[in-house]
């Protein structure tokens, strides 16, 4: 937020700012989801829904399922959110008690610790590196649970690293945490967003009792609609609808009627369009990165994020990530996000690069980075 807000006053001063911090895609919503979200305005549909969801939707979701994962997910077991950030809060309040210890990845998503604390829980962050993609594994699980464990949250694609789990993985994870009689959460939110032609296996069609996250805010460009769902076991359906009633009555109205246009052939061929792009963008990102010194030891198979290695960059005057990227920012008008953001694991050594910009932006980037002094 530090480097957004210095990034925003320098923009504000005239000066052109590379944004590669920004999670989100830097596509407008496809547009036959925005007509979907002007006829349901022009037609008067802005009542509240059902705190589960608008039935339709969540019929289309589990359709979904059906044909890109070939699975049976019952309408009734999903539930539609405020964004995945949604998804999050039900789930950390339907599973977390209070000092009950929820297990994630550092680095991982910067929220999920804080949702955990806002229900009086627990996050015990387990430092991961390249050695295991970046994932937790099996063996993390059989180390780090202990009486107070009540479930795990793995993200595949990961944020900031944008590596996959692999069925063999999730299998091993859910087997590990089944044995512990504990819950399993995969937050599937950059599902759709792979590349090379990687499978992103659905946690579902390996374990119907784990707990899944997901959005219309990555894959589907709808960010600002907020809007997401989260796929939960028969018992818990009832748990998350009262959560739901409470916490925030339903998901947007408006939203939920555009996005029963996500679905649709038109919309898809342009989402696998904007897919392609991305994976363009960050075949020649990559290289680019590395050539200058920084270092990426798991190759990002997803989402749109590069999480390098910037100790090259490091020295007396620049100690960490953060004043790195603040340097950066000033000298080059490269806007960046640092590791420390992503938790505490040798995150002063890393820097997350989005590719949520056009390609030449992003090659003009770098070709700046490369031309900086690394001295002050
Ligand atoms: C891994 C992950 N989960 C959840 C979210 C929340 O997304 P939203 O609430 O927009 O669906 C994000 C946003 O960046 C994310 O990266």
């Amino acid at each position: 937020m530090d480097i957004l807000a210095q990034a925003k006053q320098l923009e504000a001063q005239g000066k052109d700012i590379i944004h590669m911090e920004v999670g989100e895609p830097d596509f407008v919503t496809s547009k036959p989801i925005v007509d979907a979200g002007i006829a349901a305005l022009k037609t008067g549909k802005m009542h509240y829904t059902p705190a589960l969801g608008l039935p339709e939707l969540r019929q289309a979701i589990s359709a979904w399922y059906q044909q890109q994962y070939n699975i049976d997910v019952s309408p009734n077991r999903i539930v539609v959110t405020p964004g995945a950030s949604g998804a999050l809060l039900l789930v950390m309040g339907a599973l977390l008690e209070q000092d009950k210890k929820v297990l994630l990845a550092d680095p991982g998503y910067p929220c999920n610790r804080n949702f955990a604390r806002f229900v009086e829980g627990k996050a015990n962050s387990v430092a991961v590196n390249a050695s295991t993609n970046y994932q937790l594994t099996a063996d993390h699980i059989n180390e780090h649970w202990d009486d107070e464990t009540v479930m795990a949250l793995v993200a595949s694609p990961s944020n900031p690293t944008g590596t996959v789990l692999s069925t063999q993985q999730l299998t091993a994870l859910s087997k590990a945490i089944q044995a512990k009689n504990g819950h399993l959460v995969v937050d599937e939110i950059y599902h759709g967003l792979t590349y090379d032609g990687i499978e992103t296996p659905t946690i579902l069609a390996i374990n119907q009792d784990a707990f899944v996250i997901n959005s219309f805010s990555k894959f589907f460009g709808m960010t600002g609609w907020r809007l997401g769902w989260l796929v939960v076991p028969d018992e818990y359906v009832s748990v998350m609808d009262r959560l739901a009633q409470n916490l925030f009555l339903a998901a947007p109205t408006i939203s939920q009627y555009a996005a029963l246009a996500a679905f649709n052939n038109e919309t898809l061929a342009i989402l696998e369009q904007r897919r392609q792009t991305f994976q363009q963008r960050r075949n020649s990102l990559l290289p680019a990165l590395k050539s200058i010194g920084l270092d990426v030891k798991a190759i990002p198979q997803g989402a749109f994020y590069i999480y390098a290695d910037c100790s090259r960059f490091l020295n007396e005057q620049l100690p960490d990530s953060m004043a790195l990227s603040k340097y950066w920012l000033h000298n080059a008008g490269v806007a960046v996000t640092p590791g420390n953001d992503f938790g505490n694991h040798l995150a002063r050594q890393h820097i997350r690069f989005a590719y949520t910009a056009d390609e030449t932006r992003l090659l003009e980037a770098v070709e700046r980075l490369s031309k900086l002094k690394s001295n002050i």
